[in-house]
């Protein structure tokens, strides 16, 4: 991986923990199967999907609110949905009626979120769909997900594809240059032949890193990031979705290269008011750890409901989070691969003057390591700031190898159960 990609990529890597947004008219249908897939799913025609269209009116949209919950939660970035692949757009292009100022919300969605995002301190991404369901010159018929994909009637419809990519270009250039310096650009998603230079996407980053020479990319214009050379559009960053890859993201030579795992809340990414398999704050807090031990990021997501609201119970697990980010945080941002495998009783996390131990499944009061390749000076509980013993026992030499570290632990009872987190300062 080239060493520009490296140094633009890092702000982001080292935020780690990020809010991803999908919000659009679909949360009005609220559907529990791929809320945002809808017009996928059921086959629905543009004008059966236009009163949701009509409808649109988030009465309670304040991001302001949705910023401070992304920063009480730990989250240090954002990305919010400007279209999906349904077509509708959440800021005021010039180049589409199928918008959020021509609804009965008549307000720019983008813009008042990019402000309140800012204003907190939050790294702001864009996320764009490639795919578009609404575009009269994006193929239909015989497409793999297009909404009219067995319609005979929508032959012919994408012969004129260039006039799309135009468009596709012209949006991002809005997207770019209305709104200030964007930080992110989340692209979505590339299949078949969908891919590339379909979308021009040599010309797509050119005209974007022109516009911003720091921009981030995801890497869902196409292309491969793992190889040697990657190809000019081919991203910044993997992208693994309702997965954290085993050995995290890596290149074909072994080398570990940025990813993002995105995960949604439930089941869902768009609002479902059905859905309340809603993982615990213990599950986010472990996958966070899970991804930062691996040098990845996670960016978990909330669907907004159709007034505006970010669900009840998606508020309650990530006010938890953060409490427990609040404490254990610097174990996390900035912090990853560890050089020590990974051990049985928890995690390991690195930053550049501390390694920290995640003690998630501990069977005694004492952690023993050998071989440890870092010199520790001391060791603290993270929670609490107090100094723990790391007395060798008398006859260590009997059982242990080089380099030994030992950890006396505090006693079970005061353990956080979801991870107690132990930093070692290092030399
Ligand atoms: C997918 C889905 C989508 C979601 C996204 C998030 O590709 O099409 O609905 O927005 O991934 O990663």
């Amino acid at each position: 991986m080239d060493i520009a990609r490296i140094k633009r990529v890092k702000p982001l890597m080292d935020r780690r923990f990020g809010m991803f947004i999908h919000w659009g008219i679909y949360s009005v249908p609220a559907r529990a199967s791929r809320s945002e897939w809808i017009r996928n799913v059921d086959r629905v025609t543009i004008e059966d999907y236009q009163p949701y269209f009509d409808t649109f009116n988030p009465v309670d949209y304040d991001p302001k609110k949705w910023a401070r919950l992304a920063k009480e939660a730990g989250m240090k970035y954002a990305v919010l949905t400007t279209k999906h692949h349904d077509g509708f757009c959440l800021f005021d292009s010039q180049y589409t009626d199928y918008k959020s100022t021509n609804t009965p919300c008549g307000r720019d969605l983008v813009k008042e979120y990019v402000e309140a995002f800012r204003a907190e301190g939050i790294m702001v991404g864009l996320y764009y769909s490639l795919l578009d369901w609404h575009h009269p010159d994006y193929p239909a018929y015989g497409d793999m997900h297009h909404p009219m994909r067995d319609n005979r009637e929508f032959k012919g419809q994408g012969e004129h594809f260039e006039r799309y990519v135009e468009y596709l270009h012209n949006q991002v250039r809005e997207l770019l240059t209305n709104y200030g310096k964007i930080d992110i650009m989340w692209f979505d998603f590339h299949y078949g032949e969908m891919t590339g230079e379909k979308w021009e996407a040599t010309k797509l980053v050119k005209m974007a890193r022109e516009i911003n020479p720091d921009l981030i990319i995801d890497d869902r214009l196409g292309g491969d990031i793992k190889v040697e050379e990657p190809v000019y559009y081919a991203g910044d960053f993997g992208s693994p979705e309702q997965m954290i890859p085993a050995g995290g993201v890596r290149d074909y030579k072994g080398n570990p290269i940025p990813w993002e795992t995105c995960m949604t809340l439930n089941d869902n990414w768009g609002y479902s008011q059905r859905d309340m398999n809603y993982k615990s704050a213990k599950h986010v807090i472990r996958m966070l750890v899970e991804c930062a031990s691996k040098g990845g990021n996670l960016i978990l997501n909330v669907g907004p409901d159709a007034r505006g609201n970010i669900p009840k119970k998606s508020i309650e697990i990530l006010k938890e989070v953060g409490e427990w980010m609040r404490l254990n945080g610097e174990s996390i941002y900035g912090c990853g691969i560890a050089d020590y495998p990974k051990p049985e009783w928890g995690r390991i996390t690195k930053g550049e003057k501390a390694v920290y131990l995640h003690a998630i499944d501990l069977n005694q009061d004492t952690i023993s390591m050998t071989n440890f390749p870092y010199k520790v000076k001391m060791a603290t509980r993270l929670s609490d700031g107090s100094l723990l013993s790391m007395a060798e026992p008398w006859n260590v030499d009997s059982y242990d190898g080089e380099n030994n570290v030992f950890v006396h632990m505090p006693p079970f009872p005061v353990l956080d159960p979801v991870d107690e987190v132990i930093k070692l300062d290092i030399e």
